[in-house]
């Protein structure tokens, strides 16, 4: 996909304030610092329109940028962020379990799992609630390029293992630094959402 126009939209705290033009949205699920707003910098080609932080918990709300005039990407709050209040984690909660619920236009999640590490107890949680509902599911392992190239395939195997993730599942492995997985990903992302 060529991406000539890509746009911030809204920081939405509210259902209320996400777009109503019903184009497609590309939502971004993952651990605080796992390189979900580094994947759409990298998937656009633009250094910075999606904040990226060394300060893990940044993105605090529902993050909508609009690419090309027909998606959306949905940049999550990290979960698994210890340093926000309890009361502040279960209200991002509940407004992430309600968009990814009763969302419509909602076509597609990427799921980041940082291929570095076996997922977490975060990831594994993750995993198994968006699959129990349904969700049209890609698992994406960001940061392949601080593995070794020969010991990528290793670290992949090991989280495919361990998520269940099988021959019909969706894997890519990514780097935003390398553009590894990008076309790929975009192939991936028009399929479902038709663009
Ligand atoms: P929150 O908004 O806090 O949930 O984090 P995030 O998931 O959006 O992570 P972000 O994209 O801000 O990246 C976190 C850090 O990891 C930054 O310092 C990035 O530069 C770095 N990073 C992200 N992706 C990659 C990658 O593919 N390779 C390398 N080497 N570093 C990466
Ligand atoms: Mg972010």
């Amino acid at each position: 996909m060529k991406v000539t126009k890509s746009e911030f939209i809204i920081s939405a705290v509210r259902p209320e304030q996400y777009p109503a033009d019903g184009l497609p949205e590309v939502a971004l699920a993952g651990r605080s610092n796992v390189g979900k707003s580094s994947l759409i910098n990298r998937m656009i080609n633009r250094k910075n329109l999606a904040r990226t932080s060394s300060t893990p918990g940044k993105t605090q709300q529902l993050n909508y940028y609009r690419i090309n005039d027909d998606l959306y990407f949905v940049d999550f709050p990290g979960y698994g962020f210890a340093k926000v209040s309890k009361s502040l984690r279960q209200a991002f909660g509940e407004m992430i379990e309600t968009y990814l619920t009763q969302r419509e236009p909602l076509k597609l999640v990427l799921q980041m799992v940082d291929l570095r590490h076996p997922p977490s107890k975060d990831d594994l949680m993750m995993h198994e609630w968006l699959k129990h509902y349904n969700l049209p599911l890609c698992v994406v392992g960001t940061k392949a390029d601080k593995i070794p190239r020969t010991r990528r395939e290793k670290h992949i195997k090991v989280i495919k293992q361990e998520l269940g993730i099988g021959s019909g599942d969706l894997f890519i492995p990514f780097s935003s630094e390398e553009g590894l997985g990008r076309e790929e990903l975009w192939t991936v992302i028009s399929r479902y959402t038709g663009v």
